[in-house]
């Protein structure tokens, strides 16, 4: 009978067999499957594994930091750690259409990441977090729809002349085995119940142009939904809580005077696998205390609408 514990043991025995003593790259996100599987791997081959993460200048406050913390200084991974947002936001800037932004950012990505394998390579092995329902989803009619939807993307569309094994340890799992023994290796709350992120991230929640000035402002009132929703201790019952940033300007009063400014939208949602959705009947309370703060700590929005649409007909994400 499965335990986390046994899985552990075991997995760490298969990757020690496997890896022999070539090396591993992964690339860390700072989501819950690539953390649980860093961590896992780390535990069998040490310096051997060497995670990259790319900060896009798209993730929301705090991830850049935590990330690094958690991995370069409480595991003492061998962490590279690329600080790309320059130049992320430089090839998104003008770039209004969705697809064209997710375009660009996996494609800067696999840039990025490609670069990092050749310097610090040579590596046998790329390593991910792949879960089973990932294997089985990848092979439904269902999500073959929804990719034409559109463009998730991850690192398989890495070039074909670098090549590697995959390592996989996680592909027969759930999520909730996952974070199980995410815990068991001693990964935080914060990483474990992290709530999913898209891979072009802040891009995706800004509609209109990506400017330096939009990803701030969408960043401090993401920052808020996230504070208040946990403060209410909603976080674990919903599957995305998040604001999107409208190209829309409405106006308003503060104090005495005319204020002219953009609109943002509140997006929670229940769900089991993203697939389908339905927002949120949260507390009309929580709603009053989150528009109250970013109307009055995050300049440049004077209006707040919180999104009644399901998924379908709407998608979680906007973009
Ligand atoms: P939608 O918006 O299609 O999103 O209903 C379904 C789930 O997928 C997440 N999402 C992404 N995840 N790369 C990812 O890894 C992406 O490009 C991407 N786009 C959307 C979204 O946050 C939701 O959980």
């Amino acid at each position: 009978n499965w335990t986390a514990e046994s899985f552990i043991e075991s997995s760490i025995a298969a990757i020690r067999e496997r890896v022999g003593n070539d090396r591993v790259l992964l690339a860390l996100s700072g989501g819950v499957d690539s953390s649980v599987a860093a961590a896992l791997i780390h535990r069998a081959i040490g310096d051997q594994l060497t995670p990259v993460f790319v900060d896009t200048g798209l993730l929301r406050e705090g991830e850049p930091e935590t990330i690094k913390e958690v991995f370069g200084r409480h595991f003492k991974m061998p962490l590279v750690a690329i600080d790309a947002g320059e130049r992320f936001l430089a090839r998104l800037r003008g770039v209004l259409d969705p697809e064209e932004k997710r375009r660009i950012i996996g494609d800067e990505f696999v840039r990025v990441f490609e670069a990092a394998a050749v310097e610090h390579g040579p590596f046998r092995f790329l390593a991910q977090g792949t879960l089973y329902p990932d294997v089985i989803e990848s092979a439904t009619a269902v999500s073959k729809a929804a990719a034409k939807i559109k463009t998730h993307h991850n690192v398989g569309g890495l070039p074909a002349d670098l090549r590697f094994e995959l390592l996989e340890p996680l592909r027969f799992l759930f999520k909730d085995e996952v974070r199980t023994i995410g815990r068991l290796l001693g990964l935080p709350e914060e990483i474990v119940q992290r709530q999913p992120f898209p891979g072009p991230g802040l891009a995706v929640r800004i509609i209109g142009e990506v400017t330096p000035e939009a990803v701030t402002t969408v960043r401090r009132a993401d920052a808020i939904v996230r504070q208040e929703v946990e403060a209410a201790g909603l976080s674990a019952e919903l599957w995305q809580f998040f604001a999107v940033l409208l190209p829309v300007r409405t106006t308003g009063v503060m104090g005495d005077y005319r204020t002219y400014a953009q609109v943002c939208a509140i997006r929670a949602v229940t769900s089991e696998d993203a697939m389908t959705a339905d927002w949120a009947r949260v507390p009309h309370e929580l709603l009053a205390r989150i528009s109250n703060r970013i109307v009055n700590e995050v300049p440049g929005i004077n209006r707040v609408v919180y999104d009644v649409t399901s998924k379908p007909p709407a998608t979680i994400e906007w973009e």
